[in-house]
């Protein structure tokens, strides 16, 4: 789970309408307070048959808000005033039925009502079967709603609630939080040229998964958090951002293109074939090594006894795209997960990889970096005298460490200049 400082202090009206999905609207709600954010919630009638006031009420901190023509509702707050009092509108679950409301501009309830009158910016989570939401009535009401400038979350494809498989399951909640924060951000990046915009970045991030027979592997426990955090931090700084990841339970962040690999080989190939790129960045955990001679069948322990595995050494991809040459990226960086003297090892590996800074961390026992929330790293920049320089950064979660990370790599080419 990641954190977005940028929610701290935001003001949110969340309307949730009556589909299976708002049971994931009270785990968004949960989310939306973690980071600081207030949230108050107008759950519509249907809504209120999937969860209860009570619940909303619970983990919202707030009066829920139900009906429209409430004396009580409207002595405290009218709905006028309730739907502009927030930064932003979130519907989540958005119901087909609600969506056609809102493109038709009916109102009808407190939910279509306020939805109506708001003139703040407005964010759809849609969850609907999957023929619901093919429906040509629908695509021309989101059509309608995208026109005006509603943006969009989902929906997913996978199985749905009514036990068809199809597009229609609501973005999950990390998703949706991941898209009010790009919301957050946007408006506080405005509308200038993005530092880093006309550059092309490619990050790697997660695991590699090295097979040993069609169904046994080694991997380790590498999570992307960080290398998600610091390709959605790129793409949000304008960089066109290639993203090239192992297998991670994280959401695809935002804008950014992504090549999903296994194996530490299909990595390298995905990374030269993205190539030219003014900046790269190496956070994936790449297996050392992967198994000579990958067995074709499943290995049988009656038939093979107990294998006797022969590793060979991956190529080291940093160290590739580091060297020399007309398509190296102008920027390189490289992660460098120490146990113990972790700015001696980290400026070896600088010099040994070629690359040009090393965000050193401490992944020791008790740090909880590997697979955590959190990242306590040093900033390492080779000089030309050769004595690297450094700069430790506080404790910060994986998402502010990609953001700062982004921010120094649009100050690097700031400083450098404008681009050849
Ligand atoms: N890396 C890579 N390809 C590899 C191994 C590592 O691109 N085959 C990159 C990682 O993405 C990271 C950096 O190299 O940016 C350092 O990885 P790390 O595992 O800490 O270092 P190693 O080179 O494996 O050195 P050691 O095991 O001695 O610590």
């Amino acid at each position: 789970m990641s954190d977005f400082p940028i929610l701290d202090g935001k003001r949110l009206l969340l309307v949730i309408s009556g589909g299976i999905a708002a049971y994931k609207s009270l785990v968004l709600i949960r989310r939306l307070r973690e980071q600081g954010a207030a949230v108050r919630v107008i759950l519509t009638e249907a809504g209120a048959r999937f969860v209860t006031p009570l619940s909303v009420a619970a983990l919202s901190e707030d009066k829920v808000y139900q009906e429209l023509f409430s004396l009580t509702d409207e002595s405290e707050m009218g709905h006028i005033r309730l739907s502009r009092a927030a930064d932003l509108v979130v519907v989540a679950p958005a119901t087909a039925d609600l969506l056609a409301k809102m493109a038709a501009g009916l109102a009808d309830d407190l939910a279509s009502t306020a939805l109506l009158a708001t003139d703040k910016p407005v964010l759809v989570a849609p969850a609907m079967n999957g023929a619901m939401w093919e429906h040509p009535a629908t695509q021309t009401n989101i059509g309608i709603l995208t026109g005006r400038g509603v943006r969009r979350i989902g929906p997913n494809a996978g199985e749905l609630a009514c036990g068809e498989t199809g597009t229609g399951r609501m973005a999950e909640p990390e998703e949706i939080l991941a898209a009010i924060a790009a919301f957050f951000d946007d408006v506080a990046l405005g509308s200038g040229p993005l530092p880093l915009s006309g550059r092309r970045a490619l990050v790697t991030s997660g695991p590699t998964v090295e097979p040993i027979d069609p169904v046994r592997y080694i991997t380790n426990r590498s999570s992307g958090r960080q290398g998600h955090a610091i390709a959605r931090a790129l793409a949000r700084l304008g960089a066109q951002t290639i993203l090239v990841s192992g297998p991670t339970a994280e959401p695809d962040p935002p804008g950014v293109q992504m090549i999903r690999i296994e194996t530490a080989m299909q990595m390298l190939a995905a990374c030269q074939g993205s190539l030219p790129a003014d900046i790269a960045v190496c956070a994936a955990a790449v297996a050392d090594w992967r198994v000579k001679g990958v067995a074709g069948q499943k290995l049988k322990k009656d038939k093979d006894g107990t294998p006797l595995l022969e590793l060979v050494e991956n190529p080291d991809i940093l160290a590739t795209l580091s060297r020399p040459g007309s398509t190296r990226p102008a920027l390189v960086v490289g992660f460098a997960a120490e146990t113990q003297h972790i700015l001696e090892h980290a400026s070896s590996k600088l010099a040994r990889k070629g690359c040009d800074w090393i965000v050193a961390n401490d992944v020791g026992t008790g740090t909880a970096t590997f697979g955590g929330d959190r990242n306590t790293v040093h900033i390492l920049r080779a000089t030309p005298g050769g004595e690297a320089s450094v700069e430790d950064w506080p404790e910060l979660s994986k998402v502010s460490v990609g953001e700062r990370l982004a921010v120094a790599i649009a100050e690097h080419f700031a400083a450098a200049g404008p681009r050849p």
